[in-house]
């Protein structure tokens, strides 16, 4: 990967999670890490437009590993007493929405750098959760979740040698989820516990995150300068260009907006729309004869 765990890691000073009094915030972390999971059976679209028989390897191994994730979820949120609930809207949309056109928006976008958030926030749980079972788990996750995000690097900086083009829609394209992430921060603050040890650290950890998003793409070579030499126009330039529009753009979706947002035939549900009644979810049980982790009440 190109960017190290040091790098990735955010210091919360020694704050810890507690499985029983954190249990309501615990609940809602899960449960957009099960989302996320669930999204994992996007990979077999992209199985399908794989570039090479070794993405193609690489792809069919990581929908496995993906649906095993929510299964280790699952146990995890069994394990503390948490409830499969919907996810919030942003992660919805930075997860789903953001959905690459082509291989190297997907690589781009949902691998490196949306698989690199999720990667941070692995990290987060793992250096801040005291629930040993949990924690263990988690591990064996970010092993295959780094390879993931390394791939997507990989590829991404193979997808734009000498397409500045492609290089410059990509960057649009990153600022929006990075956008995205900032939506994820400011609801947070409105939300969270006051004063909780670790959950106050939560805005300044989404920061964190987007910076390192900023220094994945600048040595990927996505990026050829800080994110701060680019002024608000030139951002709002390339967000427009990554859309389609260019100068017309704004004009552009406020004509096409009628035609994206009626439903002109019923959308297909996906497991992504429907997991949460999905029996293998409602059903779920701790398998036979492991030790239960429910934290005592106090
Ligand atoms: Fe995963
Ligand atoms: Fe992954």
């Amino acid at each position: 990967m190109l960017l190290t765990r040091e790098e990735m890691t955010f210091d919360f000073g020694g704050a810890k999670l507690d499985a029983v009094r954190d249990k309501d915030v615990l609940e809602w972390m899960f449960n957009q890490f099960l989302y996320g999971e669930v999204t994992g059976i996007q990979v077999g679209h992209w199985l399908y437009d794989a570039p090479d028989l070794e993405a193609a390897k690489f792809l069919a191994r990581q929908s496995l590993e993906e649906m095993q994730h929510v299964d280790n979820f699952l146990r995890i949120m069994a394990m503390l007493g948490c409830q499969p609930k919907p996810a919030h809207p942003a992660v919805r949309f930075l997860a789903t929405g953001m959905m690459g056109g082509s291989w190297a928006e997907h690589v781009a976008l949902e691998m490196a750098q949306g698989e690199g958030f999720v990667l941070n926030a692995f990290y987060a749980v793992v250096d801040t959760l005291d629930h040993k079972p949990s924690v263990d788990i988690l591990r064996r996750a970010v092993k295959q979740e780094e390879r993931h995000v390394e791939f997507g690097e990989q590829q991404t900086a193979k997808a734009i040698e000498g397409k500045p083009w492609l290089r410059r829609r990509l960057l649009g394209l990153a600022l929006v989820s990075m956008w995205g992430v900032r939506r994820l921060a400011k609801f947070m603050e409105t939300r969270l516990p006051p004063g909780h040890v670790v959950m106050s650290f939560l805005p300044a950890f989404l920061a964190h995150a987007n910076r390192c998003a900023e220094l994945r793409l600048q040595r990927i070579g996505v990026l050829d300068r800080p994110l701060a030499e680019l002024s608000t126009a030139k951002r709002a330039l390339l967000i427009s260009e990554a859309y389609g529009g260019k100068l017309l753009g704004g004009l552009g979706s406020l004509l096409t907006l009628p035609l994206r947002i009626l439903p002109l035939w019923p959308k297909k549900k996906r497991l992504t729309d429907t997991y949460l009644h999905d029996r293998h979810i409602t059903g779920f049980a701790l398998p036979a004869g492991e030790p239960e982790a429910h934290p005592q009440e106090p």
